[in-house]
């Protein structure tokens, strides 16, 4: 679905992707691990159109899509995840979520939200996917509580909901499990095997807990200074002599977490 082609990244002097090839399959749960400063959310961020690239090629589906912008990317399935950003903090879960199509899509709040009457109806339709995400996540406990009072894992939770109000390809999760605890870190973990294995997503996601990538991630890609290291299972990279220097190279402290 993804084809990276020795993509490069360069800010001044500073080579943050350094000729990284790698390819996503359709309907995998890709991985990508790697130390910190490897490369991995510039990659991201490279793929989902935020920064052009110094050098090479993404395709998508076959198509060249380098340098394409994010809402043309956005507009073909390729979502990133974000943080909700402070201004939908102050709306509840449910008008979060209804934000979500025409945000994306350039459109201002208020022009989303104040166009009367033809609106109505695409309001409803809103409403009901909405309600339907908050179900197939199980929140719908908060659905009405302001995005901003949810728990680290909530807000979590929303963001990848957010994927879900618009037809979605591929979604990149950039460290969705980070100081997540351990049972919502589960519900994270079954809502991204639902969706793929029921809505057919394909997911490429950076995690650092190897327990949560063994469970869902196959292939697992290790990136290092700014290329690819290594590809295969959980088991085959984490035993991979390269990534095990990789990691220790940058100190233990950054080595891969397993939570014992
Ligand atoms: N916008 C930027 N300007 C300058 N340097 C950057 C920028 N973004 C990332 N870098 C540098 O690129 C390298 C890779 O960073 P990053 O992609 O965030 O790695 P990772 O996500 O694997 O930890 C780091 O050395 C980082 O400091
Ligand atoms: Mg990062």
């Amino acid at each position: 679905m993804i084809r990276v082609e020795d993509l490069h990244m360069h800010f001044g002097g500073i080579r943050a992707v350094d000729g990284t090839s790698l390819e996503i399959k359709k309907g995998s749960i890709t991985g990508l691990i790697g130390p910190n400063g490897a490369g991995k959310t510039t990659l991201f961020n490279v793929i989902a159109g935020h920064y052009v690239p110094s050098s090479g090629k993404v395709f998508l589906d076959g198509e060249d899509v380098s340098g394409q912008k994010p809402h043309e990317l956005f507009g073909k399935g390729l979502l990133r995840t974000f943080q909700i950003a402070h201004e939908f903090s102050t709306l509840t879960v449910r008008d979060n979520l209804m934000m979500v199509p025409a945000a994306q899509s350039g459109e201002t709040l208020w022009n989303a939200w104040f166009h009367g009457k033809k609106v109505k109806a695409e309001e409803e339709k809103l409403r009901e996917k909405a309600n339907e995400v908050i179900e197939f996540l199980e929140i719908t406990h908060v659905a009405d509580e302001l995005a901003g009072n949810l728990s680290g894992g909530q807000k979590k939770l929303l963001e990848l909901g957010r994927t879900m109000m618009v037809d979605a390809k591929i979604v990149f999760l950039d460290e969705v499990g980070a100081g997540v605890n351990r049972t919502l870190l589960n519900t994270i973990g079954d809502a991204i095997l639902r969706l793929n294995q029921e809505r057919g997503y394909t997911f490429c996601m950076i995690e650092h807990d190897m327990d949560f990538i063994g469970r869902l991630c196959d292939p697992v890609i290790c990136m290092a200074e700014g290329k690819v290291l290594a590809e295969g299972t959980a088991e085959e990279v984490k035993s991979n002599d390269a990534v095990i220097e990789a990691y220790l190279g940058t100190g233990l402290k950054n080595k891969p977490e397993t939570s014992a």
